[in-house]
């Protein structure tokens, strides 16, 4: 149930909401009066939040597959914005596809906030491709903000650091050690615990609802994970140490 009217009478919609950051996205904009179309390749979570949450409806869909995106696109332009007021967001996993939305967005006076990753700025060992997308959904949304802004569409991104989201969990669970993957995840940040989705929600809803004069622009949500200097090298990398004297 809505308890705030921050984003009232808006249409917002969701990728990947089913669960983790995009669920909490996902009741971020709900509780904020939106309404919201949660969009999802999984059925379970969707369905469930779904039921769960006035206000919002599910669509099963793969964003790697266009005719699905063309088929969310159809549904908005017709029928579907006219029990909603209008469509305001547009909160991407698959950014490409972003660009569908963007006639909708255009006459609504939309916008769009990409979820990257911070790793996309600092790199991530042993993870070369997921980097190399996370750098190219901020430069995309840089690009497509200039773009967009003759259209008066804003153009965002948030890049969380650790949150902890089902993923987090599942790929601890494959380490050799998963209690001791969690706790180093936790100590990344100087704030010693790792995020919550429901905070990587309420930075969306800043972004769309009161960040009027903010576009392409990267808001890190990360407890600090890129503050400092740390241990970076591995055990693996020859160290060339001076002669310490102690
Ligand atoms: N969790 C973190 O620490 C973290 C950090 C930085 C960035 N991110 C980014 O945040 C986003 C969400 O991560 P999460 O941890 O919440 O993941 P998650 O796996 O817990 O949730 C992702 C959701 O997206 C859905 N999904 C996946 N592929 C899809 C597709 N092709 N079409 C439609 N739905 C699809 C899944 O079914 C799932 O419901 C990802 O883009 C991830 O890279 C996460």
């Amino acid at each position: 149930m809505a308890t705030g009217t921050r984003y009232a009478g808006k249409v917002v919609v969701v990728t990947g909401g089913g669960r983790g950051i995009g669920a909490g996205i996902v009741r971020a904009f709900v509780d904020s009066g939106a309404q919201v179309v949660i969009c999802d390749k999984d059925e379970s979570g969707g369905r469930a939040l779904e039921q769960e949450l006035p206000g919002t409806v599910f669509i099963l869909c793969d964003v790697t597959q266009e005719d699905d995106m063309k088929d969310i696109s159809f549904l908005l332009r017709p029928w579907f914005l006219r029990p909603f007021a209008d469509l305001a967001a547009w909160i991407v996993l698959s950014t490409t596809l972003a660009t569908l939305a963007l006639p909708h967005l255009r006459k609504s006076q939309g916008n769009v906030i990409n979820i990257s990753s911070l790793v996309g700025a600092i790199g991530q060992a042993q993870a070369v491709p997921y980097v190399a997308t996370k750098g190219a959904v901020t430069a995309m949304t840089k690009a497509l903000a200039l773009d967009e802004s003759p259209y008066g569409v804003r153009v965002n991104c948030i890049s969380p650091g650790n949150i902890w989201t089902p993923l987090w969990e599942e790929l601890a669970a494959l380490t050799p050690d998963p209690r001791a993957t969690i706790l180093e995840g936790m100590l990344a940040q100087p704030l010693g615990r790792m995020g919550q989705p429901a905070e990587v929600g309420a930075a969306a809803v800043f972004l769309a609802s009161e960040a009027n004069f903010c576009t392409g622009i990267e808001l890190l949500v990360t407890g600090g994970a890129e503050l400092g200097y740390g241990r970076k090298a591995s055990r693996s990398t020859p160290v060339d140490a001076p002669d310490i004297p102690f």
